[in-house]
């Protein structure tokens, strides 16, 4: 297998999924066996399903973050790291996932397009979320800001559940990232913008999107997949294989 074609110059933008924790022991959504194969996406994963049922939507969250203890990320979250390392402010992280594993390695050049499992915010009003473990198994949360203002309203996880918009600004983020990218073209025909997918089945937008944008401004395109993705079809290169033995390789 190549490595991935990083000189001096180049940008290089990773986009994960649930395939890349997959080795450290967390199910991902599509696959057999997946989350969401036992559990109705509309019912755990949208505000209609959490107005409906806030318990079982509570305790599908509650046992994700139970089956967090004892999750260490693995090495392809390493290899990251180290590329950050390397390219500094050429390098920025766009990850689906919302397990915090990349930030345990130590990535820091993060984007959590999808929130994080381990934070909590109020469903109605706009105080920071936080930092929070807890399962709520017996009593549903609710929140104290509002409380004080005479409100009832439920504290929900910090995730982006479907039908909800991600965070513009993490978009414009992104937009920034891609804009100071060069557009000059290397001796390979590509512009200096390397752009590596890495286990997601290109399913969910606007990340499935990311590698229409990045070709659109003439960047070189990868997918690390176990199996070839949805959109696998919009990369030029593909690598199938176990991203903890395919991404440490794509950096050696
Ligand atoms: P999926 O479950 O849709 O896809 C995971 C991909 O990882 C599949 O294509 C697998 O073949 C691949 N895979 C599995 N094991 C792997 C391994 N060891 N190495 C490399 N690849 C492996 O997960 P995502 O694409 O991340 O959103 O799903 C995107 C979003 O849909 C999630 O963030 C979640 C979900 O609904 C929300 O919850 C908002």
């Amino acid at each position: 297998m190549s490595r991935l074609p990083l000189g001096s110059t180049t940008s290089l933008l990773v986009l994960t999924g649930a395939g890349i924790s997959a080795e450290s022991g967390i199910p991902t959504f599509r696959d057999a066996g997946g989350l969401w194969e036992g559990h109705s996406m509309a019912e755990v994963a949208s505000p209609e399903g959490f107005a409906a049922n806030p318990q079982q939507v509570w305790r599908f969250y509650g046992e994700r973050r139970r089956n967090m203890t004892g999750v260490t990320p693995n090495a392809a979250h390493h290899a990251l790291v180290a590329a950050e390392k390397r390219l500094g402010d050429r390098f920025l992280l766009v990850t689906q996932n919302v397990d915090a594993l990349h930030t345990a390695a130590g990535s820091e050049r993060m984007i959590e397009l999808h929130g994080n499992l381990m934070r909590t915010r109020c469903s109605v009003c706009d105080r920071p979320s936080f930092a929070d473990t807890s399962t709520y198994n017996d009593k549903l949360p609710t929140c104290e800001t509002c409380d004080g203002r005479g409100r009832k309203s439920l504290l929900r996880p910090d995730i982006v559940w479907f039908g909800e918009a991600i965070n513009p600004q993490l978009m414009n983020r992104i937009s920034r990232f891609l804009a100071t990218a060069s557009t000059r073209r290397t001796p390979s025909g590509y512009a200096d913008l390397v752009f590596l997918a890495i286990g997601t089945s290109g399913n969910v937008y606007p990340a499935a999107g990311l590698v229409n944008a990045v070709r659109g401004i003439g960047g070189h395109t990868y997918l690390a997949n176990l199996e070839e993705s949805d959109n696998g079809y919009q990369f030029q290169e593909t690598i199938l294989g176990k991203a903890s033995e395919v991404v440490p390789a794509l950096f050696a």
